[in-house]
C-alpha cells in the first residue's frame, strides 16, 4: 500500500464554519479510501479570542490574526470561510498566491466579485472549489444517478430548494448575513443560493429566463446591546426559470427561503419527467422517493438511501446521515479531485458553477425591479447597488 500524501490544511475564518472542518479532518479515517492524509495545522481569524477555541486540535501549530501569513508555502490547502464582502479579496490574494483552496459560497458578493475571482482563478495554478455540502446525502446522490441515466424520461418539472426557519422569531439578533454590507444585496440567494442551483447546473440545466419574486418579511432586528438596527436582505426568494436541453423545455423552481415556518435546515429536489420521478429531501435522509408506471399504476416508492455517499466509508451502510457527514463527503471530493483521484464520482461546485449562480441572482433582481420575467445574461459582470433592488414584495 503506497503512503498517503499528507496535505496541510490551513482555515481562515474561524467561526460557525471553520470549527467544521476540525470535526471533518478529526473523522477523516471513516474514509475507505481515501489517497491523502489532511493535517490541520493553521488558522486564521482577525478576531484573536476566535483562534482560542482551535488550540483543542493538536495539530495547529500556526495562529494568527493576518491571513496573509498562511500564503507563503506553510500550508498546501486553505479553507476560506469569511463573510462574502471579503470573498473578492481574500480569493484573489489566495489564487494569486497559487495557495489551493476551498472556498465558502457564494464566491463574492455580487457578479462582478465573482467574475474577478474567476479570472484571479483563470491565471493562477491553484486548484479552487466552492463549499456545497448538501448533494452528498446519500439519498441525493442517488437522486443525482437515476437523473443522470435519464430514468425520468422527458423532464416535466423540476424544483430545489433550501428552506430554513430561524428568522421566525423577529426577537433573534441580527448577525453579518442579514445586513446587506456584508452579505450582498442578493440576501437569502448569497447565503443558501449555491446549494440550490449546485445540483441542477451539473445535470446541464442553466435557466435561460427567471422570474423571481423576493421577499422582505423581517425589516428591524435587535442589535443584540438593548437597541434594533435594520435587517435589510431579502428573507425569501421564489425563481421560476425555464430551462431549455436537446430533449424539451422545461420549467424549474428555485427556492431560497429564511422563513419557511417548521424547515429547519431542509434542502431538497424533486423531477418529474414522462417516464419516472425522484424526490429527496434532508428532512427524511433516510429514503429518498422514486416515481415508476407498474402494471399500469402509478407508483411512488420510497426506498432507503443507507449511509454510503459519493466517497465510500467504514459507517455500516443500514446507519444514517447527516449534515457532518456531507461535510466530510464534500472535503472527500475536494482533496480526491486535486489528487487526481475522483474519477467518475460526484465533485464539488466550481468557479463557473458559482458564477453561473450569481448570473442567475443578478436576473432575478432584475426581474424583481421590472415584474417580468428577465434572461439569465452570460458574462454579466455588475457591481450590485440599492438601486438593482426594487419590486420586492413587502418593501412596497
Ligand atoms: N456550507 C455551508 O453549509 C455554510 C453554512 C454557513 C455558512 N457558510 C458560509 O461560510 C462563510 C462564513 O460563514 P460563517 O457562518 O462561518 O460565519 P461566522 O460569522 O460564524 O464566521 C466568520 C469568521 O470570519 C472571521 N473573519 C472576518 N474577517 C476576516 C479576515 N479578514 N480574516 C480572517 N478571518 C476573518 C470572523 O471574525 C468570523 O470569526 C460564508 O461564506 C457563509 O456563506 C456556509
Amino acid at each position: 500500500m503506497t503512503a498517503r500524501q499528507q496535505v496541510r490544511i490551513g482555515v481562515i475564518g474561524a467561526g460557525l464554519m471553520g470549527k467544521e472542518l476540525a470535526g471533518v479532518v478529526g473523522r477523516w479515517s471513516a474514509l475507505q479510501q481515501s489517497p491523502v492524509d489532511p493535517v490541520l495545522t493553521a488558522v486564521c481569524d482577525v478576531n484573536a479570542p476566535a483562534l482560542d477555541w482551535f488550540r483543542r486540535v493538536g495539530s495547529v501549530q500556526t495562529f494568527t490574526t493576518e491571513y496573509r501569513e498562511l500564503l507563503d508555502g506553510s500550508v498546501d490547502v486553505l479553507y476560506v470561510a469569511v463573510p462574502h464582502h471579503l470573498h473578492e479579496k481574500l480569493y484573489v490574494d489566495i489564487a494569486e498566491s497559487g495557495v489551493d483552496f476551498l472556498g465558502e459560497k457564494p464566491f463574492g458578493i455580487d457578479p462582478f466579485a465573482s467574475a474577478t475571482i474567476g479570472d484571479a482563478i483563470a491565471g493562477s495554478s491553484a486548484f479552487v472549489r466552492c463549499s456545497s455540502e448538501m448533494p452528498f446525502y446519500p439519498g441525493a446522490q442517488q437522486a443525482i444517478r437515476y437523473l443522470q441515466q435519464g430514468s425520468a424520461g422527458r423532464i416535466i418539472e423540476a424544483e430545489f430548494a433550501f428552506l430554513h426557519s430561524s428568522d421566525l422569531n423577529p426577537d433573534k439578533p441580527i448577525n453579518w448575513k442579514r445586513q446587506t454590507q456584508f452579505c450582498g444585496q442578493i440576501g437569502v440567494m448569497g447565503d443558501l443560493g449555491m446549494h440550490v442551483t449546485h445540483v441542477p447546473l451539473r445535470l446541464g440545466w442553466r435557466p435561460e429566463t427567471v422570474f423571481a419574486q423576493l421577499q422582505e418579511l423581517v425589516s428591524v432586528r435587535p442589535d443584540g446591546k438593548g437597541g434594533t438596527v435594520p435587517c435589510d436582505t431579502i428573507e425569501n426568494a421564489t425563481l421560476t426559470g425555464r430551462v431549455g436541453t436537446g430533449t424539451g423545455t422545461f420549467p424549474i423552481s428555485l427556492q431560497t427561503k429564511r422563513v419557511a415556518p417548521g424547515e429547519m435546515n431542509t434542502w431538497r429536489m424533486r423531477v418529474v419527467g414522462m417516464d419516472g420521478g425522484v424526490e429527496f429531501s434532508t428532512r427524511y435522509p433516510q429514503s429518498l422517493r422514486v416515481m415508476t408506471v407498474r402494471d399500469g399504476a402509478q407508483v411512488w416508492e420510497e426506498r432507503m438511501a443507507g449511509s454510503q455517499s459519493a466517497q465510500p466509508t467504514i459507517t455500516g451502510p443500514i446507519f444514517e446521515f447527516g449534515f457532518p457527514d456531507a461535510l466530510l463527503q464534500m472535503w472527500a471530493a475536494y482533496l480526491a479531485e486535486r489528487a487526481g483521484e475522483l474519477g467518475d464520482a460526484f465533485g464539488c461546485a466550481t468557479p463557473q458553477e458559482a458564477l453561473a449562480s450569481h448570473e442567475l441572482f443578478d436576473a432575478a433582481l432584475v426581474s424583481s425591479a421590472s415584474a417580468a420575467a428577465a434572461p439569465v445574461a452570460a458574462g454579466v459582470r455588475r457591481r450590485h447597488t440599492a438601486a438593482d433592488v426594487s419590486g420586492v414584495l413587502g418593501r412596497d
